[in-house]
């Protein structure tokens, strides 16, 4: 049973002291723990290449035998930090909250995962089993909910590419300068019952785990996110009447509280199943552009017409 606590916060910062405080209580339960701070390690920011689900698709179609990984691979500390992170069974993941979002070190950090999607590693051996992973999230700001609007969201929305199944999440508020949380009792009682649900969660069958956090938390009855939004037709044609901004579950408003619609779940991107037709969504959007650009000789034409446009720059 391993927890990997993981930091976005200054050094011995608040974020720091409530993710050793949720891991302390991981470790009393019997788990082994490791704690990293991002800002100890060099991470370059995801170049936007493509290179990895490409060569992936490459590998899948059988165009090729093995996926190299990612791009950024031998220059930076990502691989290190993934190859213990996919070998973990839960996770604490604290970060601050800067202008309402999770902080830009941890985001940096979060979209480097699409290179070590799970399933693919798995399907090429490269991770030998899936650690089912669970996770506690934590946001740490100086404000209330008011001023962290979209820090827990955008967090969550950091977990379904390595299938980590969050099973509880807190936001901590009104805490601004290093250590000032450690006046906040309640906060550090709740992250070290974080720590304790994660191993109950690690301890529980997959098929039977569930949310652990607090019951009332969010809009979402499925991930228990805050943020909905009313619904839009999708590529395919399909529309709820409103959607859950993080995990996409299809919902309908009922005597004043969102549940699930018919078929709500069909586009939950923590399941495999909806993620792997997101990418069906993604290889018809690169077959239709690349048809009408060897169709269509305006299309190369207008792409050239931005490329030789040059405006003064800083
Ligand atoms: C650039 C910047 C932007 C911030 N924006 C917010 C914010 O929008 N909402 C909030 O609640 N706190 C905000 N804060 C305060 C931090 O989240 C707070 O100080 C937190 O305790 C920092 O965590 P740390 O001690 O682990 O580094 C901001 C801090 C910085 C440096």
């Amino acid at each position: 049973m391993k927890v990997l606590g993981i930091s976005a916060g200054r050094h011995n910062g608040n974020t720091d002291i409530a993710v050793k405080e949720a891991l302390l209580a991981a470790q009393e339960q019997g788990a082994e723990v490791i704690f990293i701070n991002l800002f100890d390690y060099n991470i370059l920011p995801c170049t936007g290449c493509e290179s990895c689900t490409m060569m992936m698709g490459d590998v899948a179609m059988g165009k090729r035998d093995d996926y190299p990984g990612c791009v950024l691979k031998n220059k930076d500390d990502m691989d290190k930090i993934m190859d213990v992170f996919q070998t973990c069974n839960g996770l604490i993941v604290g970060c601050p909250t800067y202008d309402l979002l999770p902080s830009s070190l941890y985001l940096k950090f979060a979209q480097r995962f699409l290179a070590y999607e799970l399933a693919f590693r798995l399907k090429i051996g490269a991770v030998k089993e899936n650690p089912n992973m669970v996770a506690g999230l934590i946001s740490v700001g100086g404000s209330c909910h008011d001023w962290q609007g979209f820090s827990l969201e955008a967090l969550g929305a950091t977990m379904f590419t390595n299938s980590v199944r969050v099973v509880d999440q807190y936001m901590v508020t009104r805490v601004g300068r290093p250590g000032n949380i450690v006046i906040r009792p309640d906060h550090l009682e709740r992250v070290h019952k974080m720590g304790e649900n994660i191993v109950k969660a690690i301890k529980t069958p997959v098929e039977e785990r569930t949310w652990l956090g607090d019951p009332d938390m969010g809009l979402c009855p499925n991930c228990h996110g805050g943020l909905v939004f009313r619904g839009d037709v999708h590529w395919d044609g399909i529309r709820f009447p409103y959607e859950c901004a993080v995990c996409g579950a299809g919902l309908e408003l009922k005597d004043g509280k969102f549940v699930l619609a018919e078929n709500g779940l069909c586009r939950d991107r923590n399941v495999d199943e909806a993620r792997g037709y997101h990418l069906d969504e993604i290889v018809a959007t690169r077959i239709d552009f690349m048809k009408r650009m060897g169709e269509e000789p305006e299309v190369k034409e207008t792409i050239n017409k931005y490329k030789e446009i040059k405006f003064p720059a800083i």
